[in-house]
């Protein structure tokens, strides 16, 4: 009988494209990336797509801070982005970006169709305004006082203390993270998608199984609540595209990062034979996928399928929500080292006991997922290292030895290896229903079979005997066969390991193993390690070095910080005040060390005119060699001071926020010691 070839579209959420790639967001990549894989390993023609969510206020602001532009800060994370899910084995079809003229084109035309059909409306609101960097400030970006228990650095949309919630004009004492500046109340005029034009096509959409149960019943929360005209501009300053007939608006970045998804999808389709109509047009019979986390189901389950019906395009076949990651029971933290980047994990740890970790954990249910260690280490060394990879290695070596590498004729057990393979459907349904952890133990099972087996026959006894060649031969063939079979089973989670198989094996890519019949008479390869068992001296330099992420991690929004970009404006001076401030070009000619001193360097500086002795507090900046011949420019005319460890005649001028971050201001080359600086 012919297999039905389905053809299926699947993409994970978006990642921002203004911060590194960590183990919370690996639990999905790797949750689709499996579906996935299983998917093509059947034969079916499925593609993955995804895309940097390069849009929005944070990624503007996190250039600023950088000194780029926002076009490089994204080229930047997509090339870290991308080699991060290349090394986890996230196997994307397209990783795109939503900065792009194909999400461009499609967010314009969704836009213009339900604006044509009056499903857009526009009115005034206010909103929190910074004065200074002149631009509206998202919530997240207002910091203040708890209105409700008066913890103070509190975000302007809830307060982690006690969790209330609130808007940032009840903040107490609010301030701009940007600036450090009081927001004022400025009016705007905004665009609104009108939600409730759709709500008799909702309620019906996530009842009829586009949804797991658990989110059907949190969207008949706000289905019964009535659905809110969403709000979907931006004012300029914003990184995004400026919305059609709109001068200084911009699509908010929840609006174009879904249509990302079509973005990523067309440009596969212009690399490739597919036709993009045949997965997107209203009546397409083909199946389309968002694997997301429960957070953004508001966004997947309500605004995009409202957003594609009223657009005419065709609506997604189901929602996979999963829930969040945990460390060792507890919500990730920087200071404990469970806060890992993709990077840091993959400079410690084979990416592939991750991959079998998540899907030995991994449900269809939106549970949240507990990554703890002791466990993460069993799991990987007992049914990945002690029990699959071992049944290769307990055989393989009488084969190369004894039988020049060639598998027995027949095979000796030809109803063992049929048990196997008759597994396959069952497997088969837990990969489809993403119960990967059911999967997990039912291949697990299979290889304590194959286990039992290799125990009752001991080769190794046989192996001692004469005249139990054919035995021997027979027994190990059957051992390698029934590793064949579970390796397959195993290609969706670790593909790398089961590269190294099909190599070891001396086979071709394996695929779903419902067809496979024993090899025999076949040459198999030297067995070299699969994998091999975690290591705890690694998992524990990976936490390490994952709290250094955090004293490393420059405090970028802090309310604190904000404040030292900016000068109160009651702290400023009269232009007669700084004229009197002589500046001058400096040449370091010597620095060294004062002794006892934890952060001062003893600087002797040449002004052309006359030599100077500055102590400098930059000692974790700049080790002195570093400094010795270079130009900076000092504050002449300042009285000499007694210090501690002696008189400074003098200051050196440098910038940043302390310790490390310090640079000392280079005046551009062709100045002179003892040039003013005017
Ligand atoms: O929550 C996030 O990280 C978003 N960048 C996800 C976007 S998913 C999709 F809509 F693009
Ligand atoms: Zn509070």
């Amino acid at each position: 009988m012919l297999k039905e070839i389905r053809k299926i579209l699947v993409t994970s959420a978006l990642p921002y494209a203004n911060g590194p790639i960590h183990i919370g967001h690996l639990i999905e990549y790797i949750q689709a990336d499996i579906w996935v894989r299983f998917q093509k390993q059947r034969g079916h023609n499925c593609h993955y797509v995804c895309a940097d969510d390069a849009h929005g206020t944070p990624i503007m602001l996190k250039a600023q801070q950088e000194g780029i532009t926002p076009e490089q800060l994204i080229a930047d994370t997509w090339t870290q982005h991308n080699a991060d899910f290349a090394e986890f084995s996230v196997s994307f079809d397209n990783f795109y970006s939503t900065h792009s003229n194909e999400t461009r084109h499609y967010a314009e035309l969704i836009y213009n169709r339900l604006h044509e059909l009056g499903h857009i409306h526009s009115k005034t609101i206010t909103q929190a305004y910074d004065p200074v960097k002149e631009m509206f400030l998202p919530d997240r970006f207002i910091k203040g006082g708890c209105p409700k228990c008066g913890a103070t650095d509190q975000y302007g949309d809830n307060c982690e203390a006690c969790g209330a919630t609130y808007s940032p004009t009840d903040l107490i004492n609010a301030v701009s993270v940007v600036s450090g500046e009081t927001p004022i109340d400025k009016k705007s005029e905004h665009y609104f998608f009108k939600l409730s034009d759709f709500e008799v096509m909702l309620k019906e959409w996530t009842h009829s199984g586009h949804v797991q149960k658990q989110i059907a019943n949190k969207l008949d929360e706000w289905l019964e609540a009535g659905l809110q005209d969403w709000d979907i501009s931006r004012d300029a300053p914003y990184f995004g595209f400026e919305i059609p007939n709109a001068p200084g608006k911009f699509f908010y970045v929840w609006l174009d990062a879904p249509v990302g998804y079509m973005g990523s999808f067309k440009n596969l389709c212009d690399k490739s034979d597919l036709d993009f109509d045949e997965y997107w047009a209203k009546d397409s019979t083909t199946e389309l996928y968002h694997f997301i986390g429960k957070d953004i189901v508001n966004f997947h389950a309500l605004f995009w399928p409202a957003m594609l019906t009223g657009a005419g395009f065709r609506t997604p076949t189901a929602i996979f929500a999963h829930g969040f990651l945990t460390v060792n029971g507890e919500k990730m933290s920087k200071s404990r080292g469970t806060f890992i980047k993709a990077r840091t994990y993959l400079e410690h740890l084979n990416p592939e006991y991750l991959r079998y970790y998540f899907a030995a954990k991994l449900s269809s249910q939106v549970e949240d997922i507990d990554l703890n260690f002791e466990d993460f280490s069993q799991r990987v060394n007992t049914d990945l290292v002690n029990k699959v990879v071992n049944i290769a290695s307990r055989c393989s070596g009488f084969i190369k030895k004894r039988f020049d590498g060639k598998l027995s004729a027949q095979c000796a057990e030809p109803e063992l290896f049929q048990s196997l393979i008759n597994t396959n459907s069952e497997i088969a349904e837990h990969y489809e229903s993403r119960e990967y952890g059911k999967a997990m133990r039912t291949i697990s099972a299979l290889a304590d079979k194959a286990n039992q087996y290799i125990d009752e026959k001991q080769p190794w006894v046989l192996a001692k005997q004469e005249g139990k060649d054919e035995e021997l031969h027979a027994i190990c063939s059957v051992g390698i066969n029934l590793f064949y079979v579970i390796v397959a089973y195993l290609k969706p989670v670790v593909p790398e390991m089961v590269g190294k198989a099909e190599a070891f094996l001396n086979i071709s890519p394996l695929t779903w193993p419902d067809q496979l019949i024993p090899l025999t008479n076949h040459t198999i390869n030297k067995f070299k390690p699969l994998m091999t068992r975690v290591e705890p001296d690694k998992l524990a330099a990976l936490i390490e070095a994952s709290k250094e992420n955090l004293k490393k991690k420059p405090a970028l929004h802090r309310t604190k910080k904000a404040k030292l970009q900016t000068t109160e404006r009651s702290e400023m001076i009269e232009f007669d005040d700084f004229a009197k401030i002589d500046l001058r070009v400096a040449l370091i000619e010597k620095a060294e060390h004062v002794a006892e001193a934890d952060k001062l360097l003893r600087l002797t500086l040449s002004l052309g005119y006359e030599t100077r002795q500055v102590l400098a507090g930059i000692k974790a900046a700049y080790a002195p060699e570093d400094l010795e011949g270079r130009l900076t420019v000092v504050v002449a005319n300042l009285k000499p001071r007694k210090m501690r460890f002696g008189v400074s005649d003098g200051m050196v001028l440098a910038a940043g926020s302390g310790n490390e971050d310090i640079w000392i201001l280079s005046p551009d080359s062709g100045a002179k010691p003892g040039m003013r600086i005017k």
